[in-house]
């Protein structure tokens, strides 16, 4: 039998009503803080990732699907959203939209990652980005945003982390002071660590190695090299946070895996399970990169597939049920079994969730199945039943029977 590609998953029927739901929750939240969705291609082309997310990044030099087409073009599937966003709003022309524009969007992610716990090759993100506005004022009402989701799915024991890694202007001094520092053991480090030192040595510090993490203990961090803006920026973050009672842990250790981050970054760690659920930041020179005219912009993407891991542990409420048929028709005979098409059919133009027989079931199996179900309510017609054009429904908890007219109307106001 052939089986699923390492790393991915089937989302199931008995299982796939709580991705609706965690879908829907996150909808309304986005859209309540004005977020509009964007759909972008799942392939794009290679250089935009190797530009927008970095080449010294894990990303791009370990983890990219990539491959020619038959045109000989090498394209990408996307392991992230934020550099098919940005390219999206520049080709559009968004840019001369009145800004800030916010965008959100629930796409399904690539990364040749070493399977294991919370770490898959397929992988659905809900994001959100904010392009156009270089106030605190919009790291704060992103990270809120984000707070809020990560309630609104009452998991326990998440942690906010926040670091500012400062602009160009603090991180060319922070840069030489982390060369000065990795430098006197350079030699010890890993083959890739020793690629990045010249030109990103930031990312030696994500490095996975554990050799190298040892050897970055005691590492400059770069909070004590940021520059008055930056640095103001960061205050005002942390104040407003604290006047919205949102707690939050600093982090000076977070640089995050991607090379576009400026000045906030911030990660929502899950303490139970040990891994990110929620991470973002700001990307102040993204669009620039990528060619439009230098626009401020910060985002965040939950990991879905996490998310549903831990939500899964600690909600078994009534709201999350996957839904059960508000009644069951059952029949014998031919003319019974057109009545009962015709009243499920009017029934479901109302919106109710009916099912009937559409496996020539004897009437005991229907029974049967009826209950399998969990159906709500139960119908029986045959000959006598289509004739007096009265019935009898059933109440499948309580047991209870009534006699009703076999019409929709009476139906609805029986079940409701
Ligand atoms: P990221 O930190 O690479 O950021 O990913 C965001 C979240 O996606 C992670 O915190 C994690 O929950 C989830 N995730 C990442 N990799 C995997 C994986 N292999 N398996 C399962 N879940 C995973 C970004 O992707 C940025 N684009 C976020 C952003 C948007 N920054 C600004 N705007």
């Amino acid at each position: 039998m052939i089986q699923k590609p390492k790393g991915t998953k089937d989302i199931l029927p008995g299982n796939s009503y709580k991705w609706a739901y965690v879908e829907e929750k996150a909808k309304e939240i986005l859209e309540n803080y004005g977020f509009k969705e964007i759909r972008v291609p799942v392939f794009e082309q290679t250089e935009l990732f190797e530009r927008g997310v970095g080449d010294t990044t894990d990303v791009v030099q370990k983890e990219m699907y990539t491959f020619l087409d038959k045109g000989e073009r090498s394209i990408t599937l996307r392991p992230e959203g934020t550099a098919g966003v940005v390219r999206a709003y520049l080709e559009n022309g968004m840019a001369s939209l009145p800004s800030p524009i916010k965008m959100w969007y629930m796409m399904p992610m690539y990364r040749y990652e070493n399977v294991q716990k919370g770490r898959y090759r397929e992988f659905r993100q809900i994001g959100a980005e904010i392009i156009g506005s270089a106030s605190y004022k919009a790291d704060v009402e992103l990270i809120v945003m984000a707070d809020q989701m990560i309630k609104k799915f009452n998991i326990p024991g998440v942690t906010l982390n926040i670091n500012s890694i400062g602009c160009p202007v603090c991180r060319a001094k922070y840069q030489e002071a982390l060369k000065a520092f990795i430098g006197k053991n350079l030699e010890q480090y890993c083959d890739t660590c020793k690629t990045r030192f010249e030109k990103n040595p930031m990312r030696i510090l994500d490095c996975k190695e554990k050799k190298c993490k040892e050897l970055n203990q005691g590492a400059p961090v770069i909070l004590d090299y940021l520059c008055e803006e930056c640095s103001t920026h960061f205050e005002n973050v942390k104040k407003s946070l604290e006047t919205l009672n949102i707690p939050y842990k600093i982090d000076s250790g977070i640089v995050r895996g991607l090379d576009y981050y400026t000045k906030t970054v911030f990660e929502f760690v899950s303490e139970t399970e040990g891994y990110t659920v929620l991470g973002g930041g700001r990307y102040d020179e993204l669009v620039e990169e990528l060619g439009g005219q230098k626009t401020p912009a910060i985002g965040f993407a939950m990991g879905e597939d996490r998310l549903i891991d831990i939500f899964e542990k600690y909600n078994k409420s009534e709201e999350i049920e996957p839904k059960v048929p508000d009644l069951y028709i059952a029949s014998i005979g031919n003319i019974a079994e057109e009545t009962a098409i015709n009243l499920a059919l009017g029934l479901r133009k109302q919106g109710l969730y009916i099912e009937t027989d559409i496996c020539e079931r004897s009437m005991k199996a229907s029974l049967k199945y009826a209950d399998k179900t969990n159906s709500k309510y139960l119908l029986v017609i045959g000959e006598d039943e289509v004739n007096t054009q009265n019935a009898k429904i059933k109440d499948m908890k309580t047991g209870e029977e009534k006699e009703i007219k076999l019409d929709v109307d009476e139906i609805i106001k029986n079940i409701k």
